[in-house]
């Protein structure tokens, strides 16, 4: 299985969103064997965009949650709230929000569990910056954020935690890490998650690439059987280079088999 994230941020309000959503859901149109597909909208998009995709085969994130469920929390929204307009998967430690809002492990440790008890899936993003890269510290940032984020989580019967590795200066660059490069970052992952999760199944814990991925480079990531999906930003906004993107998803299940 293959599994795409549209990670569509702050880009797009209520009415792009709605037809954002038909669009792709246009993309899969046809496909004997299509992507495990996540579109993750603004949170006051997701109920009109919930209607669009409703009887579709393609799920609905959230790009952030409080690890609350109700309270005096001015501005933050909860899991139940979430659920209630249908989202099963939430993006959490994004760069953009560790960056920006200044997220700290502890505060993405406290949302992953939370989302795991609320029958939720995380998308936990993890990813060095570009100053750690050139430090050669990529190995230790990762594992610390691993360690941080997944310390007491268990991942039991049908639970998922997807893991996203976007490295911070591929995000949004027009940059995008080689495949050589993000292989070997995976390796160094899912041998670090067996560690971590003795016994659980890489489909349980899959590992995703993100940063800079687009229709020309989606291939190249997607037929490596180490890279399980994509997260996509920018190009998931623009249905053409999307639409390639399913489409480069849909030739690898096709050459595999499944
Ligand atoms: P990008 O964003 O595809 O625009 O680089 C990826 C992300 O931030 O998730």
């Amino acid at each position: 299985m293959k599994t795409l994230i549209a990670n569509w941020k702050m880009n797009v309000g209520i009415r792009e969103s709605v037809a954002l959503a038909r669009g792709t859901l246009l993309t899969l149109r046809g496909r004997k064997l299509i992507p495990e597909l996540v579109i993750c909208p603004s949170t006051i998009a997701l109920s009109e965009v919930r209607k669009v995709v409703a009887r579709s085969s393609v799920s609905l994130g959230a790009q952030n949650v409080f690890w609350e469920s109700k309270g005096p929390y001015t501005g933050e929204i909860s899991t139940r709230m979430l659920q209630e307009v249908g989202v099963s998967y939430v993006i959490l430690g994004h760069s953009e929000r560790r960056q920006e809002l200044h997220e700290t492990d502890e505060m993405i440790h406290k949302k992953v569990l939370y989302v795991l008890s609320e029958q939720m899936t995380p998308i936990l993003c993890i990813g060095e910056s570009k100053q750690q890269r050139e430090a050669g510290q990529t190995q230790e940032v990762i594992r610390a954020q691993l360690i941080s984020a997944l310390s007491q989580v268990y991942v039991r019967g049908s639970e998922r935690v997807l893991i996203a590795y976007e490295p911070v200066w591929a995000i949004g660059s027009g940059e995008a890490s080689s495949v050589g490069e993000v292989i070997e970052i995976h390796q160094y992952i899912r041998s670090f998650l067996q560690e971590l999760f003795p016994g659980v199944s890489s489909q349980q814990l899959p590992i995703l690439y993100g940063g800079s991925v687009d229709g020309e480079n989606a291939y190249g990531f997607l037929r490596e059987e180490m890279i399980d999906g994509l997260l996509i930003g920018g190009a998931s906004i623009k249905i053409n280079q999307f639409n390639d993107i399913v489409e480069a998803a849909g030739e690898v299940l096709e050459a595999q088999g499944t």
